[in-house]
């Protein structure tokens, strides 16, 4: 089965899979040196590639972001407070909703006005619930709207990204949703309907989905016939002082080049400056086949997320770290017709995809329990977009609560983040920095697969500067070796040095709603011999190094 068969199924009826892969055995050797270079800036890291998508999908919305106002689970105006406060700490900066494939069919108008008055539909999902799962995963019943959605970017400091209906509401639909969001108090009688609700002040949305997988679930477009869609919903869709509309176009799915290539010579089509319309091109990609090159079928080749062997540990991070060849192709493909590069590239949703059945919560569809395998792979992203400040203008972690590469895991009064909530905590302060071309001279890890020994990178990361302040986050994908680097800094002197680590002697650690403790990052000592750090990074973890220059 394909991604594209399986969100057809799961909008019609579950389906269900099995894998189990090999031990493998790994060597590796030391000496190790990471240089950063200060005077080789890469460009700005924009806030808006620590992003978060949260979809109308089981229980992201409804359970995980919305209890209600009159629930016994603490919250504000109905919005989960723990997970309030615990985005609060990493400073999100924006937030993609209401999808995903739900957003293409999604009537925005739904989720307005008199809460007694919103219909209830059936979620896009619904083929996928469970016979037991709660109605409102079933059928949605709009209680969480546009303007519950923005009330929660409020609350928790981030911007609304919103992805509108190509599929199935007309363009004047769209419009509208721009004028019900961004025009100003008193001038339309949508701007009257959202004062009426509590909002006078527009909400002045920027980032605008136009569609979503559109080659897929987003109506099964070719690129040629996605492109004459996108420029007749994103012509003359009325924009209002204090909001200047950025548009994101649906891009490719994985190393889909042909995707990208043809969306883009069909826009320019009606001329080249079509494309300096077009704010960014999303690229979804999900790490999910870890059967070494056996299938490529969508439910035979995932691995599970919490029983795997270290044979899977590899193999997961040697799928997400295609991340890196995926945006510089698509940034090549995408010169060939804006080789001034108007366009950004939109990583909206990413993380790994497991099999079914490791979820907290039995029955919400796709929900997975992240280890600390998923850990190192989101730092590893992380790492890849702070290398490409000036390609990747915004990434979305696929998805917030409850779901895929979950930050946070709720359910009812219950609540635990992740180690992946833990990576975003420790990498939101590359957040508007400098990235910093940085080198690692580091030996290569080696490890059995299949008979074969088969290298992988013994360390990889990042740098940013601060003013004042440098920030090295890494992560170190041996299982078993802990790797000391010297870090040198030429032409800087360092006052003081500190490090953050997020590892365990286990390499499937995780939180659970029981033991929300159990992986954490922690401090650790870093020695500074004259003005060159050196630090041991121990195996299988993620690593920030705060330095302070002089
Ligand atoms: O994140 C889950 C789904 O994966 C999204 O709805 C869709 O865009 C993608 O295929």
């Amino acid at each position: 089965m394909r991604r594209r068969e399986f969100i057809r199924n799961a909008a019609a009826t579950a389906g269900a899979l099995l894998f189990r892969a090999a031990p493998a055995a790994f060597t590796q050797s030391t000496g190790a040196g990471i240089e950063v270079l200060l005077n080789e800036p890469l460009g700005t890291i924009s806030p808006n590639i620590y992003g978060h998508f949260a979809e109308n999908l089981s229980g992201v919305i409804y359970d995980g972001i919305w209890v209600g106002e009159n629930s016994k689970v603490p919250n504000l105006g109905g919005i989960r407070k723990d997970l309030v406060e615990e985005m609060r700490k990493i400073h999100p900066p924006i937030v993609r909703f209401p999808g995903g494939c739900f957003a293409d069919s999604y009537d925005w108008r739904d989720g307005i006005g008199p809460v007694e008055k919103r219909p209830r539909r059936t979620n896009f999902w619904n083929g996928g619930e469970s016979p037991g799962s709660p109605n409102a995963h079933r059928y949605d019943p709009n209680r969480f709207g546009t303007n519950e959605f923005v009330q929660f970017c409020r609350l928790i400091g981030a911007q609304p990204y919103l992805a509108a209906n190509l599929r199935s509401l007309p363009a004047e639909q769209f419009d509208r949703w721009i004028e019900y969001c961004n025009s100003p108090a008193g001038s339309t009688t949508l701007a009257d309907e959202r004062t009426a609700a509590g909002f006078k002040d527009p909400f002045n949305v920027h980032y605008w989905g136009v569609g979503n997988e559109s080659w897929g679930c987003g109506g099964n477009f070719t690129a040629q016939e996605y492109a004459v869609e996108y420029r007749r919903f994103t012509a003359w869709a009325p924009s209002y002082p204090g909001a200047d509309l950025s548009f994101v176009a649906s891009g490719p799915n994985d190393n889909n080049y042909d995707w990208t290539r043809g969306f883009l010579e069909e826009v320019v089509r009606k001329g080249k400056s079509e494309i300096q319309h077009i704010y960014g091109l999303a690229l979804h990609y999900y790490a999910w086949n870890l059967s070494r090159g056996k299938t490529t079928d969508w439910d035979k080749g995932k691995g599970d997320a919490i029983n795997f062997d270290v044979l899977d540990w590899y193999e997961l991070l040697r799928q997400g770290d295609a991340m890196e060849s995926l945006i510089k192709g698509h940034w090549q493909v995408m010169a060939e017709l804006d080789p001034e590069h108007h366009m950004k590239l939109v990583v909206d949703e990413w993380g790994p995809w497991y099999r079914p059945g490791s979820e907290l919560t039995p029955g919400d569809q796709i929900e997975q329990l992240p280890t600390l395998r998923d850990a190192v792979f989101s730092g590893m992203t992380l790492d890849t977009f702070n290398r490409h400040p000036e390609k990747v203008g915004i990434g979305c972690c696929a998805q917030l609560v409850n779901c895929l590469n979950s930050l946070y895991l709720a359910h009812e009064d219950r609540f635990c983040v992740t180690p992946v909530g833990h990576v975003f905590a420790m990498y939101a302060a590359h957040q508007g920095g400098t990235s910093l071309r940085t080198e690692f001279s580091v030996p290569a890890l080696h490890y059995d697969r299949d008979g074969q020994t088969t290298s992988f990178w013994g360390l990889q990361g990042s740098a940013s500067l601060h003013g004042k302040e440098l920030v090295i986050t890494a992560v170190n994908p041996n299982v078993k070796d802990a790797l000391e680097a010297q870090i040198s800094l030429p032409g800087a002197h360092v006052r003081s040095g500190s490090a953050t680590v997020l590892t365990s002697s286990d390499i499937h650690a995780r939180n659970t709603f029981e033991q929300r403790q159990a992986i954490e990052p922690r401090t650790a000592p870093m020695e500074i011999k004259g003005d060159t750090p050196v630090f041991r990074f121990p195996p299988a973890s993620v690593v920030k190094l705060t330095l302070t220059l002089a």
